[in-house]
């Protein structure tokens, strides 16, 4: 058997301010209604003050390495998938390694959006083929709160806030990480995009005026988007791997909206049972919402030993990815 990496502990965290539906109705022209109608959400998370990417990482990743059995120290590699760290530098994995007092690991983020994680995950599993990594921390985290114009009617019903966290290691087993599937279509970066604040246009007064500091996205396109790419990525991700949809136990989407979600689930012929869905809940927490759900399905006792479970995530960039697990 060849090496490979698996996922031997899961944890996630989300704050506990909640912000609903009805709380958005109050401050821009919007409705419960229409947000569930739309999207599937009813409500989201919002940070508190003074709570920052790291923090949300830190409570996570505890709860994965407990799970996991493993001490921070035995941790190598620390991976953070997030577009909204604590600050543009250091990386928000170098402030998590100090919180932790992971005093073995090497740390460093990505930034894959809304695929950050399964970037991630690629990336892991790389690092643990390569022998360069033995027991690996990964986290998805986004405080997208931060970055949201309230009186945007277009984006604010959308987001929020959490983290995720999976440990890892190597096996030689048929269980773990069977392939990742990593694209991108960089003409297509204006659809979702957060301009303001790096080099292109840096923190002024007249960038903080214009909103460029906060989530633009053109949502229909991007709709149409996910949906065309997403079915493909799927079936493609499966027949790598000699998979028919009926053998999956579950699949993992990125939580942006339900019609993407059971679009995607009726192409696979997959029942909405074997779908794992917390949007309604969390809102879409970016890099955050597949590691979330899959924490949620195994705390539930939904995923089983030997399960093949289907990743799939779409988001700025434009990126999608996907991965199949062997549980
Ligand atoms: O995670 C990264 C990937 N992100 C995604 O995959 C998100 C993909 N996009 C979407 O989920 C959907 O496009 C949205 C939920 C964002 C929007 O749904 P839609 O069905 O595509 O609506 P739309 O943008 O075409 O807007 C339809 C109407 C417009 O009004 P008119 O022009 O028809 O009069 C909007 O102004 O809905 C209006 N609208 C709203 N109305 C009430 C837009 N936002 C709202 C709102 N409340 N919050």
């Amino acid at each position: 058997m060849s090496l490979r990496g698996r996922i031997i502990g899961t944890g996630s965290y989300v704050p506990k301010n909640i912000l609903t539906n009805f709380d958005i109705g109050k401050m821009v022209d919007t409705s419960d209604e229409w947000i569930t109608e739309r999207t599937g959400i009813k409500e989201r998370r919002i940070a508190g003050e003074g709570e920052a990417a790291s923090d949300l990482s830190l409570q996570a990743s505890k709860r994965a390495l407990s799970e996991a059995g493993i001490k921070p120290n035995e941790i190598d590699m620390i991976i953070v998938a997030t577009m909204s760290g604590d600050m543009p530098m250091p990386s928000t994995a170098a402030i998590l390694q100090g919180k932790l007092g992971a005093k073995n690991a090497a740390a460093f983020d990505i930034n894959g959006a809304c695929s950050g994680f399964l970037y991630g995950l690629s990336v892991a599993d790389s690092f643990i083929k390569s022998g360069m990594s033995k027991k690996l921390l990964l986290v998805g985290v986004d405080v997208n709160s931060r970055f949201i114009n309230w009186q945007d009617r277009s984006t604010c019903v959308l987001f929020g806030d959490g983290a995720g966290a999976v440990v890892m290691k190597p096996t030689r087993t048929k269980r773990g990480i069977l392939s990742t599937h990593l694209h991108s279509d960089g003409d297509l970066w204006d659809l979702i995009c957060l301009p303001g604040g790096g080099s292109r246009h840096p923190a002024s007064s007249e960038s903080i005026k214009n909103n460029l500091h906060c989530i633009k996205m053109k949502g229909n396109e991007t709709f149409k988007a996910a949906v065309r790419t997403l079915e493909k990525l799927a079936l493609n991700t499966l027949k790598a791997n000699n998979i028919k949809p009926s053998q999956l136990a579950m699949l993992i989407p990125h939580q942006a909206n339900l019609r993407i979600i059971k679009a995607m689930a009726k192409r696979l012929g997959l029942p909405m049972s074997k779908v794992v869905v917390n949007l309604d809940r969390y809102g879409n927490t970016s890099g955050a919402s597949i590691p979330i759900a899959l924490d949620e399905a195994v705390r539930e006792g939904r995923v089983r030993s030997g399960d093949y479970i289907l990743f799939e995530a779409f988001g700025s960039g434009l990126t999608w990815a996907s991965a199949l697990v062997r549980w």
